[in-house]
């Protein structure tokens, strides 16, 4: 039978120490808010005081709430991260992998993935991305997989991205049938799909697939707070006390009450998630689409595999116009890319309520008056992916530590092997990383967001046009 999932114990454990105006002689500075004159943000922040347990050896009010936690997902073990699933997917992968292990990894997957690998001194190997015509990752396929295992049966971990940032599913249960044949740990990224355990029309969730572990970002798709994110051991492929050291050296031994506080909150708010709450939820989805579709006729409105995922295209205009023209009238997508914008929905409980009607208004606003423009065919990135199903890094993490970084010309580029990771942000996902060979195509894609003045964050000098390359 499932747990009582309107139960907090964290947060009622706060809310026990403050009701008795508590002196604090201890960490935080700001003295639970007084030297902030009382600011209600800074009123929970507390720290490991009798009653409010350790996140990094839980017995009471963190141990109960984790395990709150594990219930709503169906896992074995289930953690509070303080440190976003950045945090989770390191530690996931440092206890699943030795040095020289062989990782298969989505190559689209988020820096912290690449991090990981880097850290254990692990090898990857690049499983291909599907793309649609508008230059959208879809997700891998199990042939590439397949393809991959049989060029490397000594696979340890296979790390994968579900679904992509943009909403978007695929065949991963067969993927993870296939790598437990082999005996391989799954690791899912499913930072953007921690809702997808409430079922239809939410897609499949990674843990119902059978993952080994799952990281999501409560963050993101739950009303949880900016780092906080949940690891779930699903399997005993997993060694769990491994995976709890690494949590324990990886995150601050002072987290965060508030975050923490914020994923309790966050579990019960998806716990408690019922019929009535799904229809509201999809009501205003329903609303927002019908009233933005018909503003603009060159108004592209695509809804990605998860609904709460809304891509919008402006023909003839970049996604980079289209999120300047939004945020014009204070519409704020999630982020742009070189064709489209994305926005992210709200799970909205029955009695709670979003603006959707004024943000049609205001999008409204923003385009009724922009003119009708050609549309020049956009070289899409599906024209130019790989061909190989798999790909490898030209230099090992070995032969990278003894090599002399050079800094050249971006238009000089194709060929080298890049010294850096470079990373558009968000979406946060790497165009180059330490070791691979730099293609006309990765070249190409810089040069789009460098002229849509993207953020891109990493070991560059592309202000200068200029990237750094091993020689
Ligand atoms: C797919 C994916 N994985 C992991 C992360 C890292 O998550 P966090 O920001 O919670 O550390 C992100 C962040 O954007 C992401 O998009």
């Amino acid at each position: 039978m499932r747990r009582n999932h309107t139960r907090t114990p964290l947060i009622e454990a706060i809310e026990r120490h403050r009701s008795i105006h508590p002196i604090s002689f201890h960490v935080p500075g700001h003295k639970n808010g007084l030297l902030v004159g009382d600011h209600p943000f800074y009123q929970g922040d507390l720290t490991e005081l009798s009653g409010l347990d350790d996140l990094h050896d839980s017995h009471e009010a963190i141990r109960e709430a984790e395990k709150l936690l594990g219930d709503v997902y169906g896992s074995l073990e289930s953690h509070f991260l303080v440190n976003g699933s950045t945090v989770g997917n390191i530690a996931a992968i440092l206890a699943s992998c030795e040095t020289g292990n062989i990782v298969f990894v989505q190559r689209n997957c988020h820096k912290s993935v690449l991090n990981g690998i880097r850290l254990a001194k692990a090898v990857p190997v690049f499983i291909e991305t599907e793309w649609d015509d508008a230059g959208t990752a879809l997700g891998i396929r199990l042939d590439a997989v397949k393809e991959a295992m049989k060029a490397f049966p000594q696979v340890k971990a296979c790390v994968l991205t579900y679904p992509t940032y943009y909403g978007y599913t695929y065949n991963l249960k067969e993927i993870i049938d296939e790598c437990h044949k082999h005996e391989v740990i799954c690791i899912i990224d499913e930072a953007h799909g921690a809702h997808f355990t409430l079922g239809s029309p939410f897609p499949e969730s990674a843990m119902e697939y059978g993952a080994d572990m799952v990281v999501h970002s409560a963050h993101k798709m739950l009303p949880a707070m900016t780092m906080g994110s949940y690891l779930h051991i699903g399997s005993k492929r997993v060694d769990a006390h491994k995976v709890k050291e690494y949590l324990t050296m990886l995150q601050s031994s002072s987290p965060s009450y508030p975050i923490m506080a914020s994923l309790d909150y966050a579990r019960s708010y998806v716990g408690t998630f019922i019929k009535e709450d799904l229809d509201q939820t999809l009501e205003g989805i329903r609303e927002l689409i019908n009233g933005i579709e018909r503003i603009h006729p060159q108004l592209i409105v695509q809804q990605a595999d998860d609904p709460l995922k809304l891509i919008m295209r402006l023909e003839g205009r970049t996604g980079y116009a289209l999120q300047e023209l939004l945020e014009s009238v204070g519409v704020y997508p999630e982020l742009a890319d070189p064709n489209q914008v994305l926005l992210i929905l709200p799970l909205v409980k029955k009695g709670l309520s979003f603006p959707y009607t004024e943000a049609i208004g205001r999008i409204n606003k923003a385009l009724e008056n922009e003119p009708m423009v050609e549309v020049i065919p956009m070289e899409g990135i599906s024209t130019s992916r790989r061909t190989t199903p798999f790909s490898t890094l030209a230099l090992s993490l070995e032969e990278m530590d003894g090599k002399v970084e050079a800094l050249i010309s971006l238009d000089d580029a194709e060929g080298e092997v890049s010294a850096g990771m470079v990373t558009p942000y968000p979406p946060g996902i790497p165009l180059l990383v330490p070791g691979e060979r730099i293609t006309a195509d990765v070249i190409r894609r810089l040069n789009e967001y460098i002229v849509n003045k993207a953020n891109i964050q990493g070991h560059h000098r592309l202000a200068d046009h200029c990237v750094y390359v091993y020689r």
